[in-house]
């Protein structure tokens, strides 16, 4: 069984349509890359899946649960199968790193039954688990700062350890890197690279094509709200087949 299983997505906003008619399928373990020229879908795309954008039409399924379209209505809990890193890090701003990264956990955890009895415990866990987090994004001295007190590397790699701190079976990232300076891509990107090789599942959205083509298993090239093209990276980086595809890298090269 496939992983995440999308089908016929459709999203439009007023008059405009934004996805037309988007299906994939990813394995468990593949990284997805999504490359596309500004305004093709990509952040709508993540933002559906992440259930932050209501689908007009179409199905998502993560490990067999639906997070959208399915026949029994939305599974509550099918959401936190994914995470999602913005691009502009979204941390909040009144909470520490360490704040940030159990916060939603320690929310979670107030809906267990036996919250009450068990409080204690659960908070340190739910502490020594994102500390672990923050030690795995090389940030294990920074847990008592606040955001306006980290570089932009540092508040992403805060990011993805709050997006890791739910356990989601498909980690997103939607250009991660774009907001930051040159000089801090390189530790967010190693970070990401890192958690491939421990078999994390992810779909990156980047325009970092070097990045890109070292850590996709597939790409899928977006174009006007659909999959113009997808394949291995060898092929569509090397060899693509859609004009459009072309026409996209030749921006990147000239
Ligand atoms: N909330 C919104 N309301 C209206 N239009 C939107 C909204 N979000 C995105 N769009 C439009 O949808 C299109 C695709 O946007 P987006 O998914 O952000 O593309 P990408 O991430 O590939 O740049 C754009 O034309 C954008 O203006
Ligand atoms: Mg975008």
């Amino acid at each position: 069984m496939p992983i995440l299983e999308v089908k016929n997505l459709k999203k439009s906003f007023g008059a405009s349509r934004v996805l037309e008619d988007i299906s994939l399928t990813m394995e468990k373990g593949e990284v997805l890359v999504i490359l596309g020229s500004s305004g093709s879908g990509k952040t709508t795309l993540l933002r559906c899946l992440n259930s932050l954008e209501t689908p007009d039409e179409g199905s998502a399924a993560v490990d067999g649960e639906y997070i959208f379209g399915g026949p029994q209505g939305p599974d509550s809990g099918a959401r936190f199968k994914l995470g999602l890193v913005f691009q502009q890090f979204n941390l909040f701003p009144q909470y520490t790193a360490l704040g940030n990264v159990e916060l939603a956990p320690n929310m979670m955890a107030k809906k267990l039954p036996d919250y009450r009895q068990h409080r204690r415990d659960i908070l340190q866990r739910n502490r020594a688990k994102a500390l672990e987090l923050l030690g795995e994004v090389g940030l294990a001295d920074r847990a008592d700062f606040y955001p306006h007190q980290l570089s932009g590397g540092q508040q992403q790699r805060v990011a993805i350890a709050r997006a890791l701190a739910l356990d989601p079976q498909i980690l997103c990232f939607d250009e991660p890197t774009s907001a930051l300076d040159p000089e801090l891509t390189g530790e967010v990107l190693r970070v990401i690279r890192e958690l491939k090789t421990r078999g994390r599942t992810m779909i990156v959205v980047t325009h970092e094509l070097e990045f890109a083509r070292g850590i996709a298993d597939r790409v899928i090239f977006m174009d006007g709200g659909v999959i113009a093209e997808q394949g291995a990276p060898e092929q569509v980086f090397g060899n693509p087949s859609n004009q459009r595809t072309r026409a996209f890298f030749s921006s990147y090269r000239r």
